[in-house]
């Protein structure tokens, strides 16, 4: 399966502070990705590297084909319009209600009149699950669960061919995490996309991830599928899946 994105001998640090030390790793089409890590290994950083919110010291982010942070700026604006962000905190603006929330990107890039655009943000926040009447409230009317499932709902409204999350499941009781993540599965699906999911949740690593690259200490301590991460050696792999968060990563259902 050809690549979507390609990350070669990737450097990223802040001021004199390596956070990514010469890391490579590829994407594949229509894949659910997983970056995993402990807290402040870097999966953020890497993230932002990656939608070109941060300029890494040095080497490469190809995304379909194109290096982002080389490319023209006008490419780059077509390959960014295809990617879709949905941030770890939501970052919705808080004084638009949900149904603006959702359309901001259209109404900042499409010609789309206003009422176009209202109905392709409810057939959104429709589709992420969420009752209708949701769409006249305001950020800090809403449930975590339900914060996050807006910041999706904004992410698909632009159409984009990738996905980038940002731990969409942290913060959200079980049944919630479970559910996003299988809404997550179908949307992949319906929409053939291409899914970058930063996370340390364990659960959805096994649920939904078809492959996943494990930071530690500025570089990749594993890359590969759940299947090939039982069999590595590594120690501190042997660690983790000891615990007792590990643990689930054994079970068979
Ligand atoms: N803007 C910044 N300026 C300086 N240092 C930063 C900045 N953002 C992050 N860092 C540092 O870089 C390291 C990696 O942070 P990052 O947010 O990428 O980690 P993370 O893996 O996403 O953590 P978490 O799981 O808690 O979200 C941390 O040590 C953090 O303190
Ligand atoms: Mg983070």
């Amino acid at each position: 399966m050809k690549n979507i994105i390609e990350v070669k001998d990737l450097t990223t640090s802040y001021k004199n502070r390596i956070i990514q030390d010469n890391i490579s790793f590829n994407i594949k089409y229509k894949e659910i990705f997983g970056i995993l890590g402990g807290s402040g290994s870097g999966k953020s950083t890497l993230l932002s590297t990656m939608i070109y919110l941060k300029e890494p010291v040095s080497g490469s982010i190809k995304i379909f084909d194109s290096d982002i942070w080389k490319v023209s700026q006008n490419k780059r604006s077509i390959i960014l319009r295809k990617c879709g962000v949905v941030f770890q905190f939501g970052a919705l603006y808080s004084s638009l209600n949900v149904l603006d929330n959702v359309g901001i990107m259209l109404k900042e890039y499409s010609f789309y009149p206003k009422k176009i655009i209202d109905e392709i943000s409810k057939y959104f926040i429709n589709i992420v699950g969420l009752p209708s009447y949701v769409k006249d409230l305001y950020p800090h009317e809403l449930s975590g669960g339900m914060k996050k499932r807006v910041g999706l709902a904004r992410a698909l409204a632009f159409n984009p061919k990738i996905l980038f999350l940002d731990e969409p499941t942290s913060g959200l009781d079980p049944q919630s995490a479970e559910n996003f993540d299988k809404l997550i599965l179908k949307l992949r699906d319906h929409f053939n996309l291409s899914v970058v999911m930063v996370t340390h949740d364990l659960d959805s690593i096994k649920d939904i991830t078809d492959r996943f690259i494990l930071l530690d200490n500025s570089k990749i301590l594993f890359s590969g599928s759940l299947e090939e991460f039982k069999h590595s050696e590594a120690n501190k792999i042997d660690n983790l899946l000891k615990s007792k968060r590990g643990e689930r990563l054994w079970k068979e259902e």
